[in-house]
């Protein structure tokens, strides 16, 4: 059966926790590979809203196996609240998660660098989600991290925890000159989450492999989004993980031809969180507030608004070629209703003779503006019901970005989804 992975296409919040929980339904396995606790994946079930955050949205299907994979950084204090959160919700989920033993910690210390290094930074503020992301990838990669398999050990882990504070407090004090902190400050919430995640550590990778042996099905949940990628992303203005396909692979352990299926989650217009260029980002501040008000553009981590802009048949171009989408979805459609004309971003005038990711503020996208279709798709349920107008702006962004669009999701709850 093989792996298919399911990738943000854009700047992340594209809807990806409710498309994961559809390909969810049978799944035997679904497995996180990157980031950490900044991620926000909202799944409605009814008029219950759950917002994971480390977890991988298959928790809310009773048998499907959830794993944490190496690539991602965890924090182990937040995933015992999540966990406990869950279950005071009636989601039975601890035998169901598994906790990849050479995944990084995210320890309190790295959440304080994340939060001074982005205050004292005025010349180059990111806007992280100030989840210790950064500083924990950038421990990982000078090899000073503290790995998950030292939770194993309680010993070994205050020690680990201790030598790594010695350094990060140097940096705290010599480098942004604030005040150190001591381990007694963390020892209580760092052994409390390390009882509660010891017993889920696993090797991801091993557990991944036998099941697609066993032609299992699994799932691979990205979290952000492909133009937030540290290589091939807005740099610096990304996050610090490999969100697309091919992050799949070292991020679980796996062979990327194992990888049968990849659906990139494209939202129908843009948004961004943090700082940053967007070439599509609306000028028109009306507009701009009417679209995120109808959308609900709120960070479902940090509660930030978030940036609007129409959909970037340019960047999407790009994307879909670097992830070798086989396939896309369309989310929160519904959203743009209300617009009389919708505008889409065909090409850009760019300064270079190549389209240079990490200079978007200097790109100019000429733009199409195609007709609204001013009537209330959120009751479709196939791609017929599609108003005429609709069915050409679908039909555009296929034709601009190269890809066959999959299915379009057309409101929030579980079952507004059309499938072609
Ligand atoms: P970090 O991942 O917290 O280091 O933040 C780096 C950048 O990625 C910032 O612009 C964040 O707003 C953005 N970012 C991180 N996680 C998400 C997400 O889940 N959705 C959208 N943007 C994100």
């Amino acid at each position: 059966m093989g792996i298919h992975v399911i990738v943000g296409g854009q700047w992340g919040d594209e809807g990806k926790g409710k498309i994961v929980d559809y390909f969810s339904d049978n799944a035997d396995i679904v497995a996180r590979y990157q980031g950490g606790a900044n991620a926000g994946h909202t799944v409605f079930i009814g008029e219950d809203q759950f917002v994971l955050h480390q977890i991988p949205s298959g928790i809310l299907r009773e048998k499907t196996r959830c794993l944490l994979g190496a690539g991602m950084v965890i924090d182990p204090i937040e995933l015992t609240r999540e966990i406990e959160e869950l279950q005071e919700r009636g989601i039975r989920c601890n035998d169901q998660i598994g906790v990849a033993y050479n995944a990084h910690l995210v320890l309190p210390i790295h959440k304080i660098l994340d939060g001074i290094s982005e205050d004292a930074n005025d010349e180059q503020f990111i806007g992280t989600t100030r989840r210790g992301i950064g500083p924990t990838y950038a421990d990982r990669h000078g090899r000073i991290g503290v790995p998950a398999h030292l939770l194993l050990d309680r010993t070994g882990f205050e020690e680990a925890v201790q030598t790594h504070l010695r350094h990060a407090n140097r940096i705290v004090e010599k480098i942004y000159g604030q005040p150190t902190h001591q381990f007694e400050e963390f020892r209580e919430q760092l052994e409390r989450a390390r009882e509660a995640v010891s017993p889920l550590i696993t090797d991801v990778s091993n557990e991944i492999l036998t099941a697609l042996d066993q032609d299992n099905h699994i799932i691979t949940e990205g979290a952000q989004g492909v133009m937030l990628d540290l290589d091939y992303g807005s740099y610096p203005y990304v996050t610090s993980s490999h969100p697309g396909t091919a992050g799949v692979s070292v991020g679980l352990g796996v062979p990327p031809n194992a990888i049968t299926r990849s659906t990139g989650i494209f939202k129908a217009y843009c948004t961004r969180v943090g700082e940053g260029p967007f070439p599509t980002e609306i000028d028109d501040k009306d507009k701009s507030v009417r679209l995120r008000e109808a959308g609900g553009e709120y960070g479902a981590t940090t509660g930030r608004p978030r940036r609007c802009g129409w959909f970037d048949g340019v960047l999407a171009k790009y994307s879909i070629a670097i992830n070798g989408f086989t396939d896309i979805c369309i989310t929160k459609a519904d959203v743009l209703s209300e617009f009389d004309e919708i505008p889409v971003a065909e090409n850009y005038e760019s300064q270079n003779g190549f389209l240079n990711v990490q200079k978007l503020d200097e790109v100019t996208p000429s733009f199409t503006n195609y007709p609204g279709w001013k009537t209330d798709i959120s009751g479709a349920t196939s791609f017929d019901e599609f108003p005429d107008a609709f069915q050409d702006y679908l039909a555009a962004i296929e034709r601009i970005s190269g890809a066959p669009i999959s299915l379009v999701s057309v409101g929030p709850e579980r079952n507004q989804i059309v499938v072609r």
